[in-house]
């Protein structure tokens, strides 16, 4: 396909890394050889001291979890070692002494010990040496190898192959290439020009250039919106990026101390989320990676492209807020985190805090697209904290993308995302860290909250910044609110993205009195035997010799398993349950639901296809062959794992693109990542939900009778005014019905000693125990059975 004219101008707005990268992969094309390329930026000079992309130091690593950032960081990390004056690791911008993680208790250690094999395999599959990770089994191999030698540690990895690079030198370094690429008059820097607003044309869909705040135009063909944290304030990017606060912390040390740590890897302590990177210049860096702070701030919407609102109006947008220290509670943290490592030097005073901020993102995945709906606008923004080691590559990607070359797999993963709705941030960054985090939050609020647990950082709140300001309060993240999704073109309400349970006459114990939420409880033990039979005997030695030296209680929490993406899940049970005949079961429960349906657990959304979507249409009831009293009117969709969450999204968006436009689902859909069995987690909506349904989840849960219990508070209890869309005669008084399909232990013994001794092994391939009694667990639940299909 031919490509249009290239622009015969760009205008960058932003000069961090993501827009000095685009000018740098634009000067390196002929294509733009007569382009005339501006970069524009709000700091009176580059490198920025309050951009992200300056400080003294960014990890440089691979260790991802998701194959897309690793396979890109390390074709960036090529580039890094590239030690020549012209490469970007020259005159020291890059360093590789490794990267060290340690856990200092026993919950978090079975989580380093899957991130260890991730990195192993992962490294195998980059063709690196096995050697570059190296496992430190206990206190004394973490010591030799930090260099710390009051460390405290239980155990630890290091990846050889990991650096860190000198952030504020690596801008300058590169804005100094664009200069010497540029000269000739090609290039031209406007600093100090803060742009307040994005100029349209008549029609309002092309964008001509930028309004800046003193006044001035300028106009270009193509305006590249690169303003990290900042975006927000130029593009609407509500529930699509959020700036948050990150916590950084410096201490002096001396020229002797500094000769003796610069040459050791950054550590990283998994416990807390805090890390030291080596120093420079007589600075010791301690940072943290975790829930960030927001800066809320009035804005008006006429200055925000594809913003809705009239001439007056105004929205609220969390904006960085430059030259502040840091709050209290990150300084404890950072001190907490001194003492740990370095306990000789955990008194000296803070010479330097600093809060920098993140452009989060739902996903952490960046924004590199269109702004749709606009001509002339391109956004390159939310690196969700992890986005300076790509520095070297991300422009000629962002470029590929605007001429519409960027492979397919990275398009979707940067792809302008329909907005969230609420959306406070992200809080963590790189995708292992992320999960490493989910468990650090995790406990904190555990020992605040004995009824919390974890829950997926996918929309944990962050904290204000001028209230953690004033009050210092260690402000833990709330639970997780649900992801509301508006559905395009309809009306878009947000009664079920409350924190909380709405119906405070909802007590413990009521719904165990009396006959309350039906269950269908389809246990189908004989035919998930039959497929766990014949996997199992294949098997069943190599199971038992492995099972022995596994340390996994039975029934122990082994959700962390959905959170693979390297895994393709329906692949690994289509086959399955084909052979089970699954799928007529599955359609034979989902279409009884009916209402405001919640389906938890909900994995890669495999029952999606089999519920009847299709709108009510008074005149077409004949050939639907439906009543009002059977129609679906809402439906949720849950999983505790982003993962799951994902891929179930996809799913839904591709089974809706194949319908035709009339028979499209006309009510509301949401998705909500976290631990449905936590109250607050899934939202009660009014009259409570009609249907709940759940396929193969008690396998996979710790306190699985918790878990249905929470599932009887969110259904309409018996007598409850049920929701307002479903008809009077669809209400039989006894309240909303849960539907279970879920396999487990069998009524023959052999078979159960066959699934015992492989529970373990199974468990912890497949984060399922297979052996669980779901009749036992049902009982114990306290919920009443209604019916029961084997
Ligand atoms: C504390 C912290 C630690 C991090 N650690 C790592 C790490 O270890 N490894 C890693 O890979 N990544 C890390 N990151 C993430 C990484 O630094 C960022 O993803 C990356 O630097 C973002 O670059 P950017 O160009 O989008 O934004 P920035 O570098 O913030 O650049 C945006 C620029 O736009 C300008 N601007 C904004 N608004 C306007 C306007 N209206 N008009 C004109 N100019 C404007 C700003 O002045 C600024 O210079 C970290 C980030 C933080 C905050
Ligand atoms: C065996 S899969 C079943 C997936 C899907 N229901 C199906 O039938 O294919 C179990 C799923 O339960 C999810 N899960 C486990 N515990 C959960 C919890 N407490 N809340 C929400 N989802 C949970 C896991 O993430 C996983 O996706």
């Amino acid at each position: 396909m031919d490509q249009p004219p290239p622009p015969s101008s760009i205008l960058v707005i932003g000069a961090g890394v993501f827009g000095l990268s685009t000018v740098l992969a634009l000067l390196q094309r002929p294509r733009y050889a007569k382009t005339k390329i501006t970069i524009v930026d709000a700091a009176p000079d580059i490198p920025n001291a309050y951009g992200s992309s300056v400080d003294s130091s960014r990890i440089v690593r691979p260790d991802y979890n998701d194959p897309i950032y690793a396979r890109l960081a390390a074709e960036a990390q090529v580039l890094w070692r590239d030690q020549s004056a012209s490469g970007f690791g020259g005159h020291g911008r890059y360093s590789e002494p490794g990267f060290l993680l340690t856990v200092d208790d026993e919950e978090k250690s079975a989580y380093l010990k899957e991130c260890y094999a991730n990195v192993t395999a992962s490294s195998e599959r980059g063709g690196a040496s096995k050697d570059d990770v190296e496992l430190l089994e206990g206190e004394d191999e973490v010591r030799r190898v930090s260099g710390y030698d009051e460390i405290k540690a239980l155990w630890g990895y290091v990846n050889w192959r990991s650096g860190w690079a000198d952030a504020a030198k690596t801008v300058e370094f590169m804005r100094s290439k664009i200069e010497e690429l540029g000269a000739g008059g090609r290039v031209a820097f406007r600093l100090g020009k803060k742009v307040d607003r994005l100029t349209v044309d008549d029609s309002k869909t092309v964008v001509t250039g930028v309004h800046f705040e003193d006044g001035d135009q300028l106009a270009a063909d193509l305006v590249v919106l690169a303003a990290g944290a900042w975006s927000a304030s130029l593009v609407d990017l509500r529930g699509r990026a959020v700036a948050t606060g990150q916590v950084l912390t410096y201490i002096e040390i001396t020229q002797q101390e500094e000769e003796a740590m610069k040459d050791r890897p950054t550590i990283m302590n998994m416990s807390r989320g805090l890390f030291v990177i080596p120093p420079r210049q007589r600075l010791l860096k301690i940072a943290r990676h975790a829930f960030g702070y927001r800066n809320p701030v009035p804005v008006r919407a006429r200055n925000i492209l594809a913003c809705e609102g009239g001439e007056e109006a105004e929205i609220e947008v969390s904006l960085p807020l430059n030259g502040i220290e840091v709050p209290k509670e990150g300084q404890d943290a950072c001190r907490a985190a001194l003492h740990e490592l370095l306990p000789r030097m955990a008194d000296r005073p803070f010479v330097k805090t600093r809060v920098c901020w993140y452009s989060d993102t739902p996903t952490g995945n960046f924004i590199i697209d269109w702004v749709p709906a606009y001509q002339g606008i391109f956004v390159a923004t939310g690196g969700s904290g992890h986005g300076f080691k790509f520095a070297p590559i991300i422009g000629d990607k962002i470029v590929d993308r605007i001429e519409g070359r960027l492979e397919a797999e990275l398009s979707h993963s940067w792809r302008w995302r329909e907005s969230v709705g609420e959306f406070d941030g992200l809080c963590v960054h790189e995708q292992f860290v992320k999960a490493l985090l989910r468990r650090v939050d995790a406990s904190v609020r555990r020992r605040a909250n004995a009824s919390a647990r974890a829950v997926s950082d996918r929309k944990r709140p962050a904290t204000d910044i001028t209230a953690a300001l004033s009050t210092a309060p260690p402000v833990l993240p709330a639970l997780q609110k649900p992801h509301t999704r508006p559905r395009p073109g309809r009306h878009y309400d947000n009664t079920q993205t409350g924190d909380g349970d709405s119906d405070g006459a909802l007590r413990a114990g009521r719904y165990r009195r009396r006959i309350g939420p039906m269950v269908w409880a389809s246990c189908i033990f004989g035919f998930s035997l039959a497929l766990y039979g014949s996997y199992y005997y294949t098997t069943y030695t190599q199971a038992l010799k492995v099972a022995a030296h596994l340390d996994l209680p039975q029934n122990s929490d082994v959700s962390d398993r959905w959170r693979d993406r390297t895994r393709d899940f329906d692949d690994e049970v289509d086959v399955s349950e084909k052979f089970l005949l699954l799928k007529a079961k599955r359609r034979r429960l989902v279409q009884r639901a009916t209402g405001n349906v919640l389906e938890v657990s909900c994995g890669t959304g495999r029952n999606m296809e089999l519920y009847d979507l299709r709108p009510y249409d008074a005149h077409e009831t004949d050939g639907y062959g439906r009543s009002r009293r059977t129609l679906i009117t809402s439906i949720t969709f849950n999983d505790q794992s982003d993962v799951m969450m994902e891929r179930a999204e996809a799913k839904f968006d591709a089974l809706e693109a194949q319908r035709p436009e009339a028979q499209r689902f006309n009510g509301r859909v949401n998705f909500v990542v976290g631990d449905a069995g936590i109250k607050g987690v899934i939202a009660r909506p009014a009259g409570g939900y009609d249907t709940i349904v759940q396929t193969m989840g008690v396998c996979s849960m710790a306190d699985a009778p918790g878990f249905l219990r929470r599932l009887g508070e969110l259904c309409r209890q018996p007598g409850e005014q049920p929701s307002e869309w479903l008809p009077p005669e669809a209400d039989d008084g006894r309240g909303g019905k849960i539907l279970l399909l879920e396999h487990g232990r069998s009524y023959y013994a052999w078979l159960n000693r066959l699934l015992d001794n492989g529970a373990k092994m199974h468990a912890n391939n497949y984060g399922c125990w297979w052996n669980k009694d779901v009749a036992d667990v049902v009982r114990q639940s306290g919920l009443v059975v209604d019916r029961t299909d084997d």
